[in-house]
């Protein structure tokens, strides 16, 4: 298997002074894969160059990932100070955040966790592969005071040594305004969908004024997602004409030109590959693309929302709109300012 030399891969700064590779591995199985199959291309991955993961405990698979963590470090492949493992409270465990990162942290054998992440800005759930028009009774609207209770906790975790530094995940701009001058230990990274026919322009821009690192999920428009996530009316981002061109002329899979992309305007994606890992990995450090081809994919924006949520929504809502604040209002919130 090739190697990428883990010094060459660029790195971002996050405001914590932490330094971060410019390119993490998904972990999410999309219901497809199972545990040992993602844990399995984790393991490769490490060894081919790797040195970031995207976590989360409802992906059900942390401990699987933590005996291929624990063998790397007990094999000498990687020391743990060499690793950025990220992963994220789920929605249930809002009101026991502690219990929820001790546990990821003993499921990955990691001893403490990079950046840990709020999953999502509310405290709602569902079971797993649940229909999606179903609601949870216990479902509710974001709340500022929940969320900033939720956000505080991880605050002790990171005066404990248990966190290095805070994440925040699928926000809006009107949630964002909220909560900004709420905090005591800043945001670090903020994960959010990010494709070529998804760039959430605005919001990108905002994290980045205040200086909060976006990473990007779904960077290449996730075409093996679950099947509650795909609609007729979704677009495959990498079969679009003028991405296949930009593809077609490097010679490579469109997959490696969203990487790329992704990359030169400054989201740190963090791309799910049972197959193509090393590949993802070696776009990072080869040729970048030009100004025009970034011109280009400017162009392809299809607000391509693929991670619609309804699944959160709570009785009383309309539909997915209301969980993504696009009028600048967020709906039903008890508490915003
Ligand atoms: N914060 C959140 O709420 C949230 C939500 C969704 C996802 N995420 C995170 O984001 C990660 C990525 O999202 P995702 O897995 O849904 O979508 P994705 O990374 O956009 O797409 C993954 C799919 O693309 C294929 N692929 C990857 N590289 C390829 C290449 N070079 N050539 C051809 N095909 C390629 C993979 O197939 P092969 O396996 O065959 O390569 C895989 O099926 C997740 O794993 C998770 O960690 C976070």
């Amino acid at each position: 298997m090739g190697t990428v030399d883990p010094k060459k891969v660029p790195k971002v700064r996050l405001n914590t002074g932490m330094e971060i590779p410019c390119i993490g591995m998904g972990t999410f199985g999309s219901d497809r894969f199972s545990a040992e199959e993602v844990s399995g291309a984790v393991a490769g991955a490490i060894r081919c160059g790797y040195r970031m993961f995207d976590c989360a405990a409802c992906y059900g698979n942390e401990d699987q990932i933590g005996e291929v963590f624990r063998k790397a470090f007990d094999e000498g492949v990687v020391k743990r100070e060499d690793l950025i493992i990220m992963t994220k409270v789920w929605n249930d465990m809002h009101r026991d955040v502690a219990a929820a990162c001790k546990k990821s942290i003993a499921d990955l054998q990691c001893d403490y966790v990079d950046v840990y992440y709020i999953h999502w800005p509310f405290p709602n759930y569902h079971a797993p592969g649940c229909d999606v028009d179903s609601r949870n009774p216990d479902s509710k609207p974001f709340s500022v005071a929940e969320f900033m209770d939720t956000y505080r906790q991880i605050e002790e975790l990171v005066d404990q040594g248990l966190v290095k530094a805070i994440g925040i995940s699928n926000m809006t701009i009107p949630k964002l305004e909220q909560v900004i001058d709420k905090f005591r230990i800043k945001p670090a990274a903020c994960e959010i969908e990010l494709h070529p026919c998804f760039q959430q322009q605005e919001l990108f821009d905002w994290l980045n004024a205040h200086d909060i690192q976006p990473v990007g999920y779904m960077p290449i428009g996730s075409p093996k997602r679950p099947e509650r996530d795909i609609v007729a009316t979704d677009i495959a981002d990498m079969e679009v004409p003028e991405f296949r061109a930009i593809a077609e002329k490097h010679g490579v899979h469109p997959a490696i030109i969203a990487l790329k992309w992704a990359i030169r305007r400054g989201q740190i994606p963090i791309p799910f590959s049972i197959h193509n890992y090393e590949a993802n990995l070696e776009a990072t450090v080869t040729e970048p693309l030009t100004d025009e081809e970034m011109a280009t994919i400017a162009t392809l924006e299809k607000d391509n929302r693929l991670v619609k949520g309804q699944v959160f929504l709570w009785e009383g809502a309309t539909d997915w709109h209301d969980l993504w604040d696009e009028d600048g209002v967020i709906k039903d919130c008890p508490d915003a300012k």
